[in-house]
This record gives structure tokens, C-alpha cells and sequence, in this order.
């Protein structure tokens, strides 16, 4: 039999399960498992992205830096994301009435969602399934899974985030470097989504639902960023309509 370059999603939580429960303490056996930490309102965090499945024909580049400022209370998510070597940031301003604007200093793409920003209990609200304890970056960590979609590492100790793989076929894995609870925003004028996401008035909504045939899309390469970064952001929206609804 060839070997699988990489497993297949269930494969994958199964062989992390297993993991994690060969690697789970005594004292986790017989109480209750833990449950995760609610986010805080607001908080700040660097990521560290890498896109593992990462193919030229899918993808863009896979290695990714990203702020993020999350602002519950607002009601708004944003993404400052540096592709490696590349000096031009994409802005990422996610709405809870389900608009998204994408853009750098030459493009925009507007995004419209079912659901809005996750909110803070997401995780902890229910239906994510306890995966024991691992290691992660050095770091000793409560594991979960939810929903067949992300994988989340969660510091023992202090309950902080840690990492989220996404299982989906971009293999999306984010590290974070680090995590500022409190922390909002400051300056957000460079946040406005500039005048070229809103070519015409009249016919907007119109525009926002054509998606990935949409002329707001400078190039093909442009849209091939958006690609890894969409189904990310799909997954995470997902969740959070599964965390509502259940
Ligand atoms: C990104 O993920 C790929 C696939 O798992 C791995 O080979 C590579 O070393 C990772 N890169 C970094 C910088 O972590
Ligand atoms: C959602 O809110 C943003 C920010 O206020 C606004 O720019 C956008 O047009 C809104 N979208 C809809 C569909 O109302
Ligand atoms: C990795 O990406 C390729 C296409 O880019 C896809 O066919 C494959 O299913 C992906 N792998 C996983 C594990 O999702």
C-alpha cells in the first residue's frame, strides 16, 4: 500500500485522540473532563499561519503573520495578514451582520456570511469534545475538538489559547506567538474599508453576492489568496452558527 502523504480528516482527530489520551494524566481519567476557557471580550493576538497542505495550483503563500483584534463588544473581528516577503498587508474587517471587506492597497473583495463574529463562547458553549492533554510548541495543553473542524489548544495552566488546526483541506494551522486579553484597537482610520470595496451604491448587495465570480477580484493570483483564507474563515463561521444553534 502507498503511504498517504497525508491522512484523511478522521484519521487525522483519531490518531490526535489517541495521542492525547495515551498522553493523558491519571487525575484527568477520573474527574470530569476540563471545559475550554470563553475568550475574552477583547483581546489581541499574533498568529503564526501556515497553510500545510499548501499547493501552488490552490493556494496562496502559505506562511502567514496575523494580527488580530478581537472586539466582541464592537462586534468585529480584524485581520492585519502578512504573506511572507510581501509588503503589502491584507486587511480583513469582519462584520456581525455577516459583511467581510478583504483588502490591500489596490484590490477589494466584500464577503457577505450567514452568520457574524464568533462570540466569546464559541468553544466553551458546548459541543466541543474533550481530546486529553498534549504539548504543543513546548507548551503543556488541554485538547479539543469540535464539529470535525478544528483542533484547539488551550495552555493548562493558564487557559489562554494556544493553537488551532483547521481540518479542512487547507490544513490551516495557526500558532499564537502572543495574546494581550483587554487589548482593543486604537487607530482603527486604516480599518475604514476604502472606496474602491463600494464601486457602486445602487447595485452593492447585487455585487457582495456574486462571491468568486466578482470583478472586484484584480487577479488570479489575488484570488488564489483568498482561497485558503476564505475557507478558514468559513469553517470559523460555521462554528459559530453551530455554537449558536446548539
Ligand atoms: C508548514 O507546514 C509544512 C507541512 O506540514 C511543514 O513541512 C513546514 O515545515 C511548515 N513550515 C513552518 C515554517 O512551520
Ligand atoms: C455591515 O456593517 C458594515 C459596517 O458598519 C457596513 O459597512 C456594511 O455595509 C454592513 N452590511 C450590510 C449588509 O448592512
Ligand atoms: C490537500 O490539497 C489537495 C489539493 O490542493 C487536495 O486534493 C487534498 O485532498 C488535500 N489534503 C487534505 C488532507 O485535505
Amino acid at each position: 500500500m502507498a503511504p498517504t502523504r497525508w491522512p484523511p480528516p478522521p484519521l487525522l482527530l483519531l490518531l490526535l485522540f489517541q495521542f492525547a489520551a495515551a498522553t493523558a494524566t491519571p487525575e484527568d481519567a477520573s474527574g470530569p473532563p476540563p471545559s475550554p476557557t470563553p475568550w475574552p471580550e477583547r483581546f489581541h493576538a499574533v498568529l503564526f499561519t501556515n497553510l500545510t497542505n499548501y499547493s501552488v495550483a490552490s493556494t496562496g503563500p502559505p506562511l502567514r503573520i496575523t494580527d488580530l483584534y478581537y472586539d466582541w463588544p464592537r462586534r468585529r473581528n480584524l485581520n492585519l495578514v502578512r504573506h511572507q516577503l510581501s509588503a503589502d498587508p491584507l486587511y480583513d474587517v469582519e462584520w456581525n451582520n455577516g459583511t467581510s471587506f478583504y483588502f490591500d492597497s489596490s484590490t477589494c473583495r466584500v464577503e457577505r456570511f450567514p452568520v457574524g463574529v464568533l462570540p466569546p463562547w464559541w468553544l466553551s458553549g458546548g459541543g466541543a469534545e474533550y481530546m486529553g492533554r498534549g504539548v504543543t510548541g513546548g507548551i503543556e495543553c488541554h485538547v479539543w475538538g469540535k464539529a470535525g473542524f478544528i483542533v484547539y489548544y488551550e495552555e493548562a495552566s493558564t487557559g489562554r489559547p494556544v493553537r488551532w488546526n483547521f481540518i479542512d483541506v487547507t490544513g490551516i494551522e495557526q500558532f499564537v506567538m502572543s495574546f494581550e486579553p483587554g487589548v482593543a484597537l486604537e487607530n482603527d482610520a486604516q480599518w475604514q474599508a476604502p472606496a474602491r470595496c463600494f464601486p457602486d451604491d445602487d447595485d452593492d448587495d447585487e455585487k457582495e453576492e456574486q462571491g468568486k465570480g466578482n470583478d472586484h477580484v484584480a487577479s488570479s493570483s489575488e484570488e488564489a489568496v483568498w482561497d485558503g483564507l476564505e475557507a478558514g474563515i468559513r469553517l470559523l463561521r460555521n462554528l459559530a452558527g453551530a455554537a449558536a444553534t446548539s
